[in-house]
């Protein structure tokens, strides 16, 4: 197996102005990440990666002076995986997707005694203090990485939560949970084509925690999936989060697949 080792500098450069000339280092494997970026004060890059692409996206963040790449690679891609940790990459977190099939069976019903709606225009200050308490600390990838101030990852999710809120913004529906008159959870969902919806972002109040909130805004979403006719719902969540997972196993969502999470900082 070949290992990927970078170049030397004066050839690696050579290399990458010839890659720019031949319009090579497209950004089709990687991203400059905008909102990560201006969070955290440095230059931050995203790619999902496989074997053949590593270099290509390394040559990427050359180009682009990237200070962080956050990168995710199939977990059942172990030689992509190991090429990453051979090249310097620390593992952040691993993902893993559910998915319910919609053609195949039927919502199920989840009785409660709250209510679960849709967003209206003055949830916004509850859903970012829900968002603020369920999120504190949350064991993903940013919280996992020391190099990171934690406080800004905080603030990470409850902007995503916030930008969740607005028209053309990170999600197309978001559902509510509300229980005498104040919002205890709220759930953000994307159309990823006609057939498939995405659960983004879902958060329950730490009051309100264990109490068969999260299912509601489950079995809400799905019926939202179905108006739209789409056939599946996809949704993910660390691997360690088994209260997430528990609540999809009950409602008969499936697991689906994984990704590794590595980061990589290329100023030591
Ligand atoms: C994960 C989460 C959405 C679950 O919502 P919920 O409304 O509490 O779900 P449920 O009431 O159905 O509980 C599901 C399981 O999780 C467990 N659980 C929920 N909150 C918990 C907590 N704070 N600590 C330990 N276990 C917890 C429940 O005990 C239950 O398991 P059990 O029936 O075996 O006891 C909610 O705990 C939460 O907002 N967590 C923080 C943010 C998060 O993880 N979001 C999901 C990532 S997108």
């Amino acid at each position: 197996m070949n290992s990927i080792v970078p170049l030397e500098l004066s050839s690696r450069e050579a290399y990458l102005e010839q890659l720019k000339m031949r319009n090579l280092l497209a950004a089709d494997v990687a991203t400059f990440s905008h909102l990560d970026s201006e969070r955290f004060g440095i230059r931050v890059a995203r790619a999902q990666v496989v074997r053949e692409t590593l270099l290509r996206v390394l040559d990427f963040c050359a180009a682009e002076r990237i200070d962080l790449l956050i990168a995710r690679c199939g977990t059942s891609d172990l030689v992509t995986a190991q090429e990453m940790e051979r090249n310097g990459f620390l593992l952040m977190d691993s993902l893993v997707y559910y998915g319910f099939d919609l053609s195949r069976k039927a919502i199920p019903l989840w009785p409660c005694d709250f209510l679960v709606r849709r967003l209206e225009a003055d949830d916004h200050d509850q859903i970012r203090l829900v968002a603020s308490q369920a999120f504190k600390g949350y064991s993903g990838h940013y919280h996992s990485d020391t190099r990171l101030d934690q406080r800004k990852c905080d603030e990470g999710y409850i902007s995503w939560a916030e930008r969740s809120l607005t028209s053309n913004g990170a999600a197309d529906e978001v559902l509510v949970a509300e229980h005498n008159g104040s919002v205890i959870g709220f759930g953000t969902l994307r159309s990823n084509s006609a057939r498939e919806v995405e659960g983004l972002l879902f958060g329950v109040a730490p009051e309100y925690q264990r109490r068969g909130v999260c299912p509601a805004l489950m079995v809400q979403s799905l019926r939202w999936c179905h108006s739209q006719g789409a056939q599946k719902m996809l949704i993910s969540t660390q691997v360690t989060n088994v209260s997430m997972q528990k609540v999809w196993c009950r409602l008969g969502f499936e697991p689906s697949h994984s990704y590794y999470t590595f980061h990589k900082w290329f100023k030591l």
